[in-house]
């Protein structure tokens, strides 16, 4: 199994049926594919109506193809959305994902759904396996695709789906998609009164179906084919209660995704932080970097890494303060080198993305430079703020100066600690040295550990990394400035001398780091809950829990590619929507982490 998925070979029919060669099946028919979606799947799930008064409603699919389900849901949407602030999440599986030039020429057929195909197709993702997240604000659409085999991908998801829409290629061309083990799978991800529905009308479909459930019906085919399939889960849908006020704790580039991503999601947040200004800590560097970790081996860290980059690089892409670059990673040693031999022997990314370069280093061809203050004040736009004067905080009540919120982020970096002792965190000092120059260069940056970056007239190097001072506290020093021309003399000695002419300004901030270097992410755990029906378990997801209290913070070195992946997750929580997460890298950030491995120890 290589790391990039393989496209699919499609061979084009004369009248445009697209026809994926391995299985020897079609996407759709020409002919009336669109009308047959809508008939067998739209239909057959019973919308617009199931989704009538609710706020959140999540539909699954199995064998994402070329879209055409997803643009056809979409439509539907945009004509019978239930509320101008309702949401709609489509959770769909692909392990064979179509090039962006083959899905265009299979859109080509439907001109009507032009205007949303240009959108699908302008952030078509490439062929990397795990989970990307897409969202379409204007109407409220998220996609969350898993990207690998849906053998791997659906155990390891975790979402409820109100409607699901069963579309593997035929059973009897495509056994893997439809096995038996997948249909209590698919219950289990199936909420009480939701509907699912597909073309087959397979004997072993409708069994395994039946097996895990579902309440079959046959119904009348659409154009040529007799029958196809209804089915009806049992129970009635939990009653939705949206949060409509949060107070998020931090107005750095944790709090200001968190904020932004509830403003997506209609819920107010409102902000509160001690400084007088946004940014005012690790996050108000006047520029960041923000490109992927990359790891040799396919583990589920490396992969969480990816997706987070990948999520942040979707969440950036076209605001204010985000500029793309490239970026040059020379190896730091010769055990480096191994390493990026070994992960270009099979990259987890294509060619448009990474490249090897002379010396045996990388080519990150589409990273980004933040102009952090800018992001941040853009990202906080929507949110109310109470900046310049320290919040009072009262978890167990959920309130903040005296005002009860229905829920609390907490994105306070290092001051994560005093609200929450149960959870680890070192503070580590870092500094940066910004100069404003003569020369405008285009946007370009080297990292090897310590990193550079230039773009226009501006300049920054460093970071150095060090331990905290008294409380946290961070000071700008001599020592750390000239380790810092040390590094960028190796990294980029054409600067030095501009960098030696003074004007350089230094800035010190602490970054809060986590024993694991994983952050935490998620609802904050209750320790003497967890610490009192700790049965040796690691298996289970629902930990007691601070209701209502949830946690972004344990950044590191990465805050800029973690933070939009977390306000994604927190979101969500929030909102009972489906997590843009896997169940490996929800339980590698789970702040509960912490406190099991501290049982576990002490056992
Ligand atoms: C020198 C240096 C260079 C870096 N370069 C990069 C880089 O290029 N790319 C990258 O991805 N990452 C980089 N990082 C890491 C990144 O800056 C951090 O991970 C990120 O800024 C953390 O964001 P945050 O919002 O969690 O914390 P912060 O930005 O520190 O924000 C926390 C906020 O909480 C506020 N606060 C404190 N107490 C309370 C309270 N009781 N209630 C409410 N609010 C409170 C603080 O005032 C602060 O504004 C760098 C870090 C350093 C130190
Ligand atoms: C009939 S097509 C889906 C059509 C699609 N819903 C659309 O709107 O175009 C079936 C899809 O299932 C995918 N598929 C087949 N086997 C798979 C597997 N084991 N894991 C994940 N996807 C698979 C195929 O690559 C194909 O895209």
């Amino acid at each position: 199994m290589t790391r990039l998925l393989t496209h699919p070979e499609i061979e084009w029919r004369e009248d445009g049926t697209p026809v994926a060669t391995a299985f020897g099946d079609v996407y759709f028919s020409v002919e009336d594919g669109l009308a047959e979606t809508r008939a067998v799947f739209l239909n057959g799930c019973g919308l617009p109506d199931a989704w009538a008064g609710r706020r959140q409603f999540t539909v699954a699919e199995t064998g994402f193809g070329t879209g055409l389900n997803f643009l056809a849901l979409w439509q539907l949407w945009r004509q019978h959305r239930p509320h101008p602030q309702a949401r709609l999440s489509f959770v769909s599986f692909e392990g064979f994902p179509l090039r962006g030039e083959d899905a265009a020429r299979a859109f080509e057929t439907w001109p009507e759904l032009r205007p949303l195909a240009a959108q699908l197709l302008a952030r078509w993702p490439g062929p990397v396996r795990g989970l990307r997240h897409l969202t379409f604000e204007e109407d409220g659409i998220e996609l969350i695709l898993h990207l690998g085999d849906i053998a791997q991908m659906l155990p390891a998801s975790r979402f409820k789906a109100d409607a699901w829409f069963l579309d593997g290629f035929s059973p009897a061309k495509n056994s893997g998609m439809w096995a038996d083990d997948m249909f209590p799978l698919i219950a289990a991800r199936t909420a009480p009164g939701a509907r699912a529905a597909t073309f087959t009308v397979a004997g072993d479909v409708r069994r395994g179906l039946s097996a895990a459930g579902f309440d079959v019906q046959k119904a009348e085919g659409h154009g040529r084919k007799r029958q196809r399939l209804e089915a009806f889960f049992p129970g009635s849908p939990a009653p939705q209660a949206l949060p409509r006020r949060v107070a998020v704790l931090g107005a750095g580039i944790a709090g200001a995704s968190v904020a932004c991503r509830l403003g997506q999601v209609g819920v107010k947040a409102v902000v509160f932080d001690p400084s007088p200004e946004p940014a005012s800590g690790a996050s108000g560097n006047p520029l960041a970097l923000m490109m992927p970790r990359l790891d040799a081996g396919d583990t589920p860290e490396a992969r969480l890494l990816i997706d987070a980059y990948l999520a942040a690089r979707e969440f950036y892409s076209g605001r204010p303060g985000a500029e793309w670059t490239e970026v040059r990673q020379p190896p730091r040693n010769e055990t480096e080198v191994k390493r990026f031999e070994k992960l270009l022997t099979d990259p987890p990314f294509p060619l448009e993305d990474l490249e090897a370069i002379s010396g045996g280093g990388l080519l990150h061809k589409r990273a980004m430079i933040l102009r952090p203050r800018q992001m941040v004040a853009s990202l906080l736009e929507g949110a109310e703020l109470c900046l310049g004067a320290m919040p009072e905080v009262d978890l167990a009540g959920r309130r903040v100066n005296g005002e009860a919120f229905d829920a609390l982020v907490i994105a306070s970096g290092m001051a994560l600690r005093a609200l929450l002792p149960a959870l680890e965190l070192t503070g580590r000092q870092g500094q940066v040295e910004h100069l404003t120059g003569a020369v405008a260069a285009p946007p370009s940056a080297i990292a090897s550990g310590t990193y550079c970056i230039a773009t226009g007239g501006q300049r920054l190097w460093g970071a150095t990394f060090e331990p905290a001072g008294p409380g946290d506290s961070a000071a700008v020093s001599e020592a750390a400035r000239a380790e810092n021309l040390a590094g960028l003399s190796a990294l980029w000695p054409w600067w030095v001398h501009e960098a030696q002419k003074g004007g350089a300004v230094s800035r010190a901030s602490v970054r809060a780091t986590t024993p694991d270097r994983l952050p935490l992410i998620g609802a904050a755990p209750d320790e003497a809950a967890i610490t009192a029906i700790w049965d040796g378990r690691t298996d289970r997801d629902d930990w007691p829990a601070l209701p209502g209290v949830h946690v972004a913070g344990g950044f590191g070195s990465r805050g800029f590619t973690w933070a939009p992946w977390a306000a994604g997750l927190i979101a969500a929580e929030l909102c009972g929507a489906p997590p843009p997460a896997d169940l490996p890298s929800l339980r590698a950030v789970s702040p509960s982490r912490q406190i099991l491995r501290r049982l576990r120890k002490a056992r």
